[in-house]
């Protein structure tokens, strides 16, 4: 493992730019299991998550190139294999491996899914959908002769539930309608890439009609990562004077309009966004599915409210998102939590020792560390790798004195 030694309370300046987006890129890498062809891919973050993803596709065979900004998947010549458990309990995305294993092989293993553990993180209406095309459940796999389209209304907009049933539906017998479906960016980022390999895929509303169809290879260029430009703005507001380069604002009206609220003035140059402090208020955010608030953010601007004027966060997707809060008081970041609502208290932070506890809370950790006068380590840097592309390279950039140790 690495920890990350910062010598913070220095002021960070200068210019970085948005990374292509993990969320957006994970189902499109899985969704390459369903065709047959070599797909190109520009803007794949290099980042932890990415490589266990891709790793994942070589172990069945995908022959995989990258070429500077781009990255090319042959899936030509696939063959099942049981997925690797030490690559798949890494990264909650290998649940796509439900989607795309049982359209590609007609069966899947119920791995050790992994990734983030801030919550207790169902899967039923993945394996719901699973189901509802025609697969079962035999003992510790679940099989699929044929996949043929249904209808399918979920209870509540999910993220891996919507990107699974549109790799389920893609390449499988007739016509399949998704109700209730998630719409973050990222869906239809999946829904473009797989439209190029010829998919017949549209999306109005919270509604997916898919018409099951053979797929080649595609093209597509990964969207701008909207949680990692938010952390880097909120970065910039805590520390110095950040701008951001490529930041997808058109995906950001709710984290815009929160900063605002806080305080904050936006300036526009170009590609570039920076923000600064006009004010110091006190936010009530609440998070919910987009294009609400997003809850990878609420991590990020709890220490901003902390040195600003205090907050509230309320999480409505993941209630227990707040294990992070045990971390951040190794800082001196005062809260309070109660059922899913924590109130962040205006705080004197310092510098201090922790481990990351999950991916943003990892980063919201470091974020603090930046902004604290002296020395503080935060172990288990990987967590935060998995997530932010070339963190080292851009915080050094932006005058940060970090070193990185093995430990
Ligand atoms: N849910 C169910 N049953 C299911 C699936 C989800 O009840 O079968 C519930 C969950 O308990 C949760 C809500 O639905 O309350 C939303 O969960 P969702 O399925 O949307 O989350 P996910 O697909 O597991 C993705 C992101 C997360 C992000 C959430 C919410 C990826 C790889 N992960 O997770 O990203 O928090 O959507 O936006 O896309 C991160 O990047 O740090 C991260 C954790």
């Amino acid at each position: 493992m690495k920890k990350i030694i910062v010598n913070g309370g220095r002021k960070l300046q200068g210019d970085l730019t948005v990374s292509g987006s993990k969320n957006a890129a994970l189902p499109i890498i899985f969704a390459c299991i369903l065709t047959n062809g070599v797909s190109e891919i520009d803007n794949l973050p290099d980042i932890g998550d990415v490589r266990a993803a891709l790793a994942l596709l070589s172990s069945f065979g995908a022959k995989i190139e990258r070429r500077g900004s781009l990255t090319f998947i042959d899936t030509r010549e696939l063959s099942y294999i049981d997925p690797d458990v030490s690559l798949t309990s890494k990264i909650r995305a290998s649940t796509y491996l439900l989607g795309s294993c049982l359209s590609r092989f007609g069966r899947c293993p119920m791995l050790i899914f992994g990734g983030c553990n801030f919550s207790y993180r169902p899967i039923d209406m993945h394996i719901d959908a699973c189901l509802a095309l025609g697969a079962h459940i035999d003992g510790d796999v679940i099989t699929a002769d044929r996949l043929k389209g249904n209808v399918i209304s979920f209870r509540c907009p999910s993220v891996g539930a919507t990107v699974n049933s549109i790799l389920l539906a893609a390449s499988a017998e007739g016509e399949t309608l998704l109700r209730g479906c998630a719409v973050e960016p990222h869906i239809d980022a999946l829904i473009d890439f797989l439209n190029s390999c010829g998919a017949s895929i549209i999306r109005q509303g919270r509604e997916i009609r898919i018409c099951g169809r053979e797929l080649h290879g595609g093209k597509i260029t990964v969207i701008g990562d909207y949680i990692e430009a938010g952390s880097y703005i909120a970065l910039g507001l805590m520390c110095g004077s950040v701008r951001v380069k490529n930041a997808p604002l058109s995906h950001m009206s709710a984290v815009l309009d929160c900063f605002s609220t806080l305080g904050a003035t936006f300036s526009f140059e170009d590609n570039f966004i920076s923000a600064h402090l006009s004010s110091k208020n006190f936010l009530s955010l609440t998070t919910a599915p987009y294009p609400a608030f997003p809850t990878d953010l609420q991590p990020i601007f709890a220490p901003l409210m902390a040195v600003i004027s205090g907050g509230e966060i309320i999480d409505t997707v993941w209630r227990e998102r707040f294990g992070y809060l045990d971390s951040l008081s190794h800082f001196g970041i005062l809260s309070h939590r109660e059922d899913n609502r924590a109130r962040i208290f205006r705080s004197k932070i310092h510098s201090g020792k922790t481990v990351a506890p999950d991916l943003r809370g990892g980063m919201a950790c470091l974020m603090t560390a930046l902004a604290a006068e002296g020395q503080s380590e935060i172990d288990s840097l990987e967590i935060i790798l998995r997530g932010y592309e070339n963190l080292e390279k851009k915080l050094r950039t932006l005058g940060a004195e970090i070193k990185i140790q093995d430990t």
